[in-house]
């Protein structure tokens, strides 16, 4: 059976011990109830190991990989929405691991509420007809999965809700899995979650943890989740040429900031083209105004002033200026990435 034992060993005690009383920025959440609260849907002895050996692991690993790093006290949401910026599998794999679960925690109570916002209720009329359709979706999502991983409901960029799965621990916040959203459910389908009671029955697990659900909390993270940072940021995939751009500016944003700007010079040529792409695309009903448009304007220029002084071998000092005023104007274009213009001030902070 494939189990747990593939998960990435990533740190010696004695350094879990220095940095947990030290520095750990990353925490194992507290369970709503005790862990035989559970039971019989899913019994006390799967919950102490998921919750205080399997999640308190990914929170550990977490805080050892990203320990000594700039991104040291980033916010988890910021981590995933970048996740392929890290080129780090344990952190990857870990920070995925620690929202993924923490989530399902919070969704799940033995004392759960059915009262289901009019809003919720609506949205999912008209997304799924019913919320017995959208239980046989999830169901049937799970049972499909091949390997570990997770089912989600989520809203979409376009703010639908959708059925999608992810593999091990992989969520659709990260910028590297194709169906991106913000979760509302997120149902844990490794066999650590599931196999000590129910072995390979999968559908009485569903039937289980479909009985756990609060929808209250379900209901409020609906509602917050639109127009939170992580759904702004996520948007950004109903505008490709945006995405595109982003991507060749953090790349080389990110390597100035640490004092790089190798991956500037190499990059400037396709920071001037994928500025007019931006400038030429067809802007979103949600991002188009005024502000966003002279932004436009300006990075446009910026873009190509900026490639002109790398063909002219310009100075790193003059470069990093440039990036950093081309950073900005990125982050007025409006609703995109606050977490970005977070991590801008308190770089410029320092
Ligand atoms: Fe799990």
């Amino acid at each position: 059976m494939k189990t747990a034992t593939t998960r990435i060993i990533c740190f010696s005690i004695v350094n879990l011990f220095i940095f947990n009383v030290f520095s750990q920025v990353q925490v194992l959440p507290k369970l709503r109830n005790t862990y035989s609260d559970y039971a019989p849907l899913i019994d006390s002895t799967t919950m102490i190991t998921h919750h205080s050996v399997f999640h308190k692991n990914y929170v550990d690993c977490l805080n050892e990989a990203l320990k000594g790093t700039k991104k040291m006290n980033e916010k988890l949401n910021n981590i995933l929405l970048n996740i392929s910026y890290y080129n780090n599998k344990s952190i990857r794999y870990n920070a995925g691991g620690h929202y993924n679960h923490s989530l399902y925690w919070e969704i799940l109570s033995p004392n759960s509420s059915n009262k289901i916002s009019e809003a919720l209720s609506n949205q999912i009329t008209k997304d799924f007809i019913s919320l017995d359709l959208l239980k046989q979706e999830m169901k049937r999502a799970l049972k499909a999965q091949i390997g570990s991983g997770w089912v989600w409901l989520i809203i979409s960029p376009k703010g639908k809700l959708m059925v999608t799965s992810t593999q091990n621990e992989d969520n659709p916040i990260m910028d590297v899995v194709k169906e991106r959203g913000v979760p509302v459910i997120g149902i844990d389908n490794w066999e650590h979650a599931y196999y000590s009671k129910y072995k390979k029955n999968k559908e009485d697990y569903f039937n289980a943890i479909w009985q756990l659900i609060d929808w209250e909390i379900v209901s409020e993270k609906f509602i917050t989740a639109i127009g939170s940072d992580v759904f702004e940021s996520i948007k950004m995939d109903n505008w490709p040429e945006l995405k595109v751009y982003k991507d060749v500016m953090s790349h080389s944003y990110h390597a100035a900031e640490s004092g790089d700007l190798n991956a500037l010079r190499s990059l400037s040529k396709e920071f001037m083209l994928y500025s007019i792409y931006l400038r030429n695309s067809k802007i979103p009903n949600e991002f188009n105004d005024e502000k966003t448009i002279k932004a436009l304007i300006k990075l446009q220029k910026q873009s190509l002033e900026i490639h002109e002084l790398c063909l002219n071998n310009e100075s790193d000092k003059v470069l990093l200026k440039k990036i950093l005023e081309a950073h900005n104007t990125f982050h007025l274009i409006q609703g995109v990435c606050k977490h970005h213009d977070e991590h801008y001030h308190h770089f410029n902070a320092r």
